[in-house]
């Protein structure tokens, strides 16, 4: 089925390639008015003190960024008419991010994002057990040791608005194998992108999917719901899952159902409580959308644009560009009116992500792309987000 934004993925291509070539490998921006600053974000329970950078591009566009979690906490972006707003959840503190309220917002989410079923897997003849922290099964790399939760050491970048984070999550940490070494790199252009770059190494084969977990509300954080964002995305199947959200290893048509988000969807349009029927294996809850989408890629690319985001109020737009294999789109079921920066709730719905990764449960899926990094490999990868207004 050739839609409107499967011709514009297919045109971009050429495009795209040049962009990750250029996100690898330049690392000049000279003439430009980017910058960056560093300020204190508070101290851990733990005693550990933390960093906020504030990222600045020549169009004013500001993207925060702090070495707790390698967390993204602030975007703030222009609207049709020019006025920025904070378009991502989040804290104002390291302490915010430690509290109750914190659903992964922005987080660097790994070593294994979204779930591995029941917290166990076999690699090279061993099996490992990982923290079942969403039981049955394990999410978001575990617990009080996973990557999110730890604090990463930054670098800031010379003549372009970008920091680089690294950690080292030692062998057997969370239960996975292997000492890994990571590197997460955001950078802000004056194309007004944000762009996050991966890469890790490991002296173990280990699995690995590492994704951004930023909760999106285009009309500015904590003002509402976006259950009238509209979104495309670039998918013609998604897995399945069953009750637990474990995929049950199907790579299922989405045409026909409402996840067939081929053409542009209001977020609220087809979530049942809203009168329409759930199809079969969908699985939509009435909580709404928490679906991972196999990602069309043009033939001979490795880079897709995946998805599309628009808010029809305030005209901001919000384009996926990634070389992963799939997209989880969560339309925020389990917001609860948490507090975050500067006062503002977060109600159900109230944001959502799109988290570019390799399928769920990959390490116990042999017919889903592998998530194994052995030694001697270098994982990488790049998301690439575009905003613009219309
Ligand atoms: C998952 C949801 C989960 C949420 C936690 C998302 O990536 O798909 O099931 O509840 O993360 O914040």
């Amino acid at each position: 089925m050739q839609t409107y934004f499967s011709t514009l993925a297919m045109s971009m291509v050429a495009t795209l390639s040049l962009l990750f070539m250029s996100a690898c490998h330049s690392n000049s921006n000279s003439g430009s008015s980017n910058s960056i600053k560093k300020a204190n974000f508070g101290k851990t329970k733990a005693g550990e003190a933390t960093e906020i950078y504030t990222l600045k591009n020549a169009n004013g566009v500001i993207a925060k960024v702090t070495t707790y979690g390698a967390t993204l906490v602030e975007l703030h972006l222009p609207d049709k008419a020019g006025k920025l707003a904070d378009v991502v959840n989040g804290f104002d503190n390291v302490a915010g991010y430690e509290g109750d309220g914190n659903q992964y917002f922005g987080c660097t989410t790994g070593r294994v994002c979204n779930r591995i079923a029941k917290g166990k897997f076999t690699l090279d003849g061993k099996e490992y057990t990982l923290a079942t922290n969403n039981d049955p099964n394990h999410l978001h790399g575990g617990g009080d040791k996973a990557i999110s939760k730890q604090v990463w050491k930054a670098t800031p970048m010379t003549g372009k608005a970008a920091v680089v984070f690294t950690l080292t999550s030692p062998d057997g940490e969370e239960g996975y194998p292997g000492n890994l070494n990571m590197k997460v790199t955001y950078t802000l252009t004056d194309e007004n992108e944000l762009r996050i770059s991966y890469e890790a190494t490991t002296d173990k084969a280990t699995p690995i999917n590492l994704t951004n977990h930023a909760y999106f509300n285009l009309g500015g954080a904590g003002s509402g719901t976006i259950l009238d964002h509209e979104l495309t995305l670039n998918a013609d199947h998604f897995t399945p899952v069953d009750d637990t959200l474990i995929p049950t290893g199907k790579i299922n048509p989405v045409a026909g159902t409402e996840l067939d988000f081929r053409t542009s969807h209001a977020i609220g349009e087809r979530i049942p409580d809203k009168g329409v029927a759930k199809t079969e294996d969908c699985k939509t809850s009435t909580l709404g959308y928490d679906h991972n989408f196999v990602i069309n890629v043009p033939s001979g690319e490795s880079v897709a644009l995946a998805a599309r985001l628009k808010d029809p109020k305030s005209g901001r737009v919000m384009e996926i560009y990634t070389d992963q294999p799939a997209i989880q789109f969560y339309s925020g079921n389990f917001l609860k009116n948490q507090t975050g920066k500067g006062g503002k709730t977060y109600p159900f719905r109230g944001a959502l992500c799109l988290e570019t990764q390799h399928n769920p449960d990959s390490v116990n899926h042999p017919n889903f792309p592998s998530t194994i990094l052995r030694p001697g490999e270098t994982y990488r990868t790049t998301t690439v987000h575009r905003f613009s207004a219309e």
